[in-house]
């Protein structure tokens, strides 16, 4: 679909089972809008919905699996340019090309394991962000 700068984004990023300790901080201060967020075990049909696009591929039932090994923290972050800022702070699929600094670079080492999800694509980060139901926070603190 054609692409739109200056628009209001939303991404959903979920912190996979091994990366719940560490992640959080790493989104904050970056000017973006925390619209909600969950602590939860991802029901196995909910982690086949969100991961639709790949239920041919053949590492499906294993990215199933390690989604749903434990609770799961997602996030529902809005702003303007926010799903390419997210995906840059969480780096390529495969953690060894990440550079320091990255988040798959600096806590996972393998693709299957890769400890945190965002969305590809604005009508991805929405599409994700509508199966979840929220528990709304607020962020006095940041300018409108
Ligand atoms: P994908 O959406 O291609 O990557 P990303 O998470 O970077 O957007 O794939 C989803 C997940 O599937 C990926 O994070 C890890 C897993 N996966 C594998 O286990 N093996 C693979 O070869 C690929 C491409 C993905």
């Amino acid at each position: 679909s054609m692409v739109l700068f200056n628009e209001v984004e939303e991404s959903y990023i979920m912190i996979k089972p091994d990366g719940v300790g560490e992640i959080i901080s790493r989104f904050e201060n970056n000017g973006f809008k925390l619209k909600g967020l969950k602590l939860f075990h991802c029901p196995k049909q909910l982690a086949e919905e969100h991961y639709k696009d790949l239920s041919s591929k053949p590492f499906f039932p294993k990215l199933i699996t390690y989604i749903t090994l434990g609770p799961v923290v997602c996030m529902a972050w809005e702003g303007v340019g926010v799903v390419a800022s997210a995906h840059k702070l969480i780096g390529a699929t495969n953690p060894l090309q990440g550079e320091p600094g990255i988040i798959r670079g600096d806590l996972a080492v393998q693709t299957g394991r890769n400890a945190v999800y965002g969305s590809d694509n604005p009508e991805n980060g929405k599409r994700e962000i509508e199966l979840t139901e929220w528990t709304p926070v607020q962020t006095p603190w940041l300018v409108e």
